[in-house]
């Protein structure tokens, strides 16, 4: 017999480490929901067969996570403004037998600045790290809160200018000796590279040219005290971990779904805390 309840899930190749179903598994205890969200590895060749599977089967939706978020942007048959930007999708859902897909990494990393360091956006300068699918989703997030002087530091220099490319105006692309002189004013600092994760390989970055207002943040959450988030705290700065960026892009999806838009809780962030 089929379920009449909303079931959703994550996709990605692995997918065992996605944090998704402890988040949206507590809204839904949380908010009574009679809902399920599970995790599904697929490998990418089969991708495009298992969502139309998925379609068949009744589900409301599904997050997608790496490698699998550019393929779900060229199969959406409907995209929001942020997946049409970034060019990547990271939430699905199923609309009048339609595919429809949203990017909401750009909406989780300003909700999570806006939450915890308000006034973030005021001073429009920008130095990004990295210059990945992790930096476009970031680069769309700050062109949209009116950032019109984004700076794109690359250790290989191309990818940046690709994707200045590809944002057009207000970005620049530049390599990571320029560091210096950019940071002298920069208002928000924002690493997407892999660097500092798992406290892996570090990076000695001259943080002292920055102003003291500035704001420095990192989208990798492990640790959640990157060594660059620990450098600016020792210098007073103000920091904001990337984990709140996790649990915020959630909430579309969730809301999508289930009905309900969820909030992003200090025990949610226990939880996923105490799970890392
Ligand atoms: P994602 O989609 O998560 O952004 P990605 O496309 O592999 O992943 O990009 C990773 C980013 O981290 C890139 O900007 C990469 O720099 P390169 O383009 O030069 O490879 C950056 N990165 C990873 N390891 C690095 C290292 N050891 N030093 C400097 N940059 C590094």
């Amino acid at each position: 017999m089929a379920e009449n309840f909303p079931r959703a899930f994550v996709c990605g190749f692995p997918v065992a480490h996605s944090r998704s179903p402890l988040i949206h598994n507590h809204w839904l205890r949380a908010y009574g929901i009679a809902g399920s969200y599970e995790r599904r590895e697929v490998a990418p060749e089969t991708f495009p067969e298992f969502i139309r599977t998925v379609r068949e089967e009744g589900f409301a939706g599904c997050n997608v996570t790496i490698p699998h978020k550019e393929a779900a942007f060229s199969l959406l048959e409907q995209k929001d403004e942020s997946a049409e930007a970034i060019g990547a999708a990271n939430t699905l859902w199923f609309e009048d037998g339609r595919l429809c897909g949203s990017n909401t990494d750009a909406y989780g990393f300003a909700a999570n600045l806006d939450e915890r360091a308000p006034g973030w956006d005021r001073g429009g300068v920008a130095t990004v790290l990295g210059a990945g699918g992790a930096a476009r989703a970031i680069v769309h997030a700050l062109q949209t809160r009116g950032f019109r002087d984004i700076r794109i530091v690359n250790r290989t220099v191309w990818r940046a200018e690709e994707l200045c490319h590809h944002f057009r105006g207000g970005t620049s692309a530049h390599g990571w000796e320029a560091m210096a002189e950019l940071l002298a004013d920069t208002s928000l600092l924002v690493n997407t590279t892999s660097l500092g994760m798992d406290g892996g390989s570090s990076y000695d970055l001259p943080l002292d040219p920055l102003p003291e207002k500035a704001v420095v943040t990192d989208i990798v959450y492990i640790p959640l005290e990157t060594p660059l988030l620990k450098a600016a705290a020792q210098r007073g700065l103000t920091t904001v971990d990337g984990l709140g960026m996790l649990l915020h892009q959630a909430v579309p999806g969730f809301e999508r779904w289930f009905g309900r838009r969820p909030e992003v809780t200090e025990d949610l962030r226990a939880l996923v805390i105490e799970d890392m």
